[in-house]
């Protein structure tokens, strides 16, 4: 049955999203406006930039703070105009990819930051990718105005070309770094003219036009640089088609906004522009085939993300559910659909970075953080009742691998234990060696960093002083026949591993290993990750 009343209305007023950005352009400071402005924080400057002795809101974790990057991400929660907005934070390092792919996948819109000297960068595009994969509305917002870069005619050529994704230009810059002016919104015809005094003392006018020929620009701004706004626009008006909503839903085309985070100047036409367009809460593929509406009464969604030790005290354990239906309400009775038993999540949290609050209900298109005592992995479907099935969240096939060994012999299964709770957030994948067993357990991960955080944790969190043997190993794949079932055996003297939930893997040094497995066993496929246990 669809859901009916005030509920029904909080549903349709959630809106999830997450910004995506190459590290540096700017997410942290974008993120700390949007909080400003959703009333979460009160000064700019509250949530700081990540530099040396500042730690982000969002950058919680110790070796984050030390590191300047973001590792783990979090859920901020937001209130703004009458909308609830959940903002999902996303690592920007390269070798956390997964996690944010993860991320992705609990979101329905994602806001790609774009820094207007640098342009579409490695990581923007990769990101940028799964995005597409998922048909994800993007919203692009290109920061950094204050600073000298590129022409926004020519940045929008950049993008469309490297993203094979066409643009529309909500606001336009007028005149760029030193010459920085301010924007012209095209929706409304409103300049927003920006007059920076000093570093922290910006003075801000909004003049009505009648377009960007009114003759009252021409007592604002300086003559050169409001003829090539005018020119700019002239073009843009020229060849731009209507914006249709459809082709923005469907991840087509993607409105620009222009700004500066760090002066927070934009920002909100961005935030305005987001609330009349961003879409709500969307209909979730399921594994049968259907789609389930949000606006049904029965309570579902899926973990997307586990994190361990959030608060070191208690040492325990979060499993972070997308609520994809319905209403949660604490304590109620769920049904796990992989264990196939009854739970009751007693313990749920909202999470501002470090900062959590208990809460009481949320609604389809939020994000819970429940109290996890090892139920949960990455990609568990919950629901009230039935038998729903989420899709299934696909694993990285890692590429580097090390063997651990603890300094401490006697601390063998608290390492093991600690290596257990961290394969089950996802931070790493645990192979096991059938020569070895699990005394000295095989590691992988996808990217060079994620090593160093494991070793920083097991000693912070764990206590425990690890040895990290780099094995030359850099493909795993997992053998099955081709009705699924799992291979014990293969032609070719391969060693067969065991992942962490027992399933044959093998180990290779590179590409031309696999090709000579995939020669000696036709009836193999060999992928590079299975679907979790269900
Ligand atoms: P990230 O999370 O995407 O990695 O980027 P972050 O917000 O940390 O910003 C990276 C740097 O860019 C920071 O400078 C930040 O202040 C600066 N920045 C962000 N937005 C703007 C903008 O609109 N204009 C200008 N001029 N700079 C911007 P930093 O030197 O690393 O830190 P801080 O000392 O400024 O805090």
């Amino acid at each position: 049955m669809l859901m009916s009343g005030p509920d029904k209305e909080e549903i349709l007023r959630r809106r999830t999203f997450a910004i995506i950005s190459h590290p540096d352009a700017g997410k942290t400071t974008l993120t700390e406006k949007l909080l400003f402005h959703g009333g979460v924080i009160h000064e700019a400057g509250e949530v700081k930039g990540k530099s040396g002795t500042k730690a982000a809101t969002s950058d919680w974790m110790e070796l984050e703070k030390q590191k300047g990057i973001s590792i783990t991400s979090s859920v901020m929660t937001f209130n703004y105009d009458t909308l609830c907005i959940n903002l999902l934070d996303t690592p920007g390092h390269k070798d956390f990819s997964e996690d944010t792919y993860r991320v992705l996948m609990a979101v329905d819109s994602a806001a790609m930051l774009i820094d207007v000297a640098k342009g579409v960068e490695e990581r923007t595009k990769k990101l940028y990718d799964v995005c597409r994969y998922r048909s994800i509305p993007i919203f692009t917002f290109v920061n950094k105005l204050d600073r000298e870069g590129k022409s926004p005619l020519d940045l929008i050529d950049e993008i469309e070309k490297t993203l094979q994704m066409q643009c529309h230009p909500v606001t336009w810059p007028i005149g760029i770094g030193n010459r920085f002016r301010g924007i012209y919104n095209r929706l409304n015809k409103k300049v927003i003219l920006y007059n920076q005094q000093r570093e922290d003392d910006l003075d801000v006018t909004i003049i009505q036009t009648n377009g960007p020929t009114d003759p009252q620009l021409d007592t604002l701004i300086e003559k050169e640089i409001l003829a090539q706004m005018r020119e700019e626009l002239e073009l843009v008006e020229g060849v731009l088609p209507h914006f249709e909503v459809e082709d923005f839903l469907s991840g087509k085309i993607s409105p620009v906004t222009f700004g500066s985070a760090k002066q927070n100047f934009g920002v909100d036409i961005f935030l305005k522009f987001f609330c009349q367009f961003a879409p709500g809460a969307q209909p979730r593929q399921l594994q049968n085939g259907n789609a389930l509406n949000p606006l049904e009464d029965n309570f579902a969604g899926f973990v997307f993300k586990i994190q361990a030790n959030m608060d070191r005290r208690h040492r325990d354990r979060v499993a972070f559910i997308r609520i994809c239906s319905g209403k949660f309400e604490r304590g109620m009775k769920i049904k796990h659909m992989r264990l196939k038993r009854e739970l009751r999540l007693a313990y749920s949290n909202q999470f501002i970075a470090g900062d959590r609050s208990t809460i009481d209900v949320a609604f389809a298109g939020d994000i819970v953080g429940v109290n996890d005592t090892g139920n949960f992995q990455i990609g568990d479907s919950v629901a009230s009742f039935g038998d729903i099935q989420f899709e299934d969240i696909p694993k990285f096939a890692p590429e580097l691998f090390a063997r651990l060994s603890v300094r401490d012999a006697l601390k063998r299964t608290k390492m093991q234990e600690a290596l257990q709770h961290l394969s089950e957030e996802g931070a790493i994948q645990l192979f096991i060696d059938p020569y070895v067993g699990t005394q000295d357990p095989i590691v992988g991960v996808v990217g060079e960093l994620q090593f160093e955080v494991l070793v920083h944790r097991l000693n912070d969190e764990y206590n425990l002083e690890v040895r990290l043997n780099r094995l030359p190993f850099g493909v795993a794949r997992w053998p099955r026949t081709k009705d699924g079932k799992p291979v014990d055996q293969l032609k070719g003297n391969f060693t067969i591993y065991r992942d962490a939930i027992e399933q044959p893997v093998i180990l290779l040094n590179q590409e031309w290993d696999l090709n000579w497995a995939v020669r000696e066993n036709p009836d193999v496929e060999f992928h590079t990750s299975i679907s979790r246990a269900r």
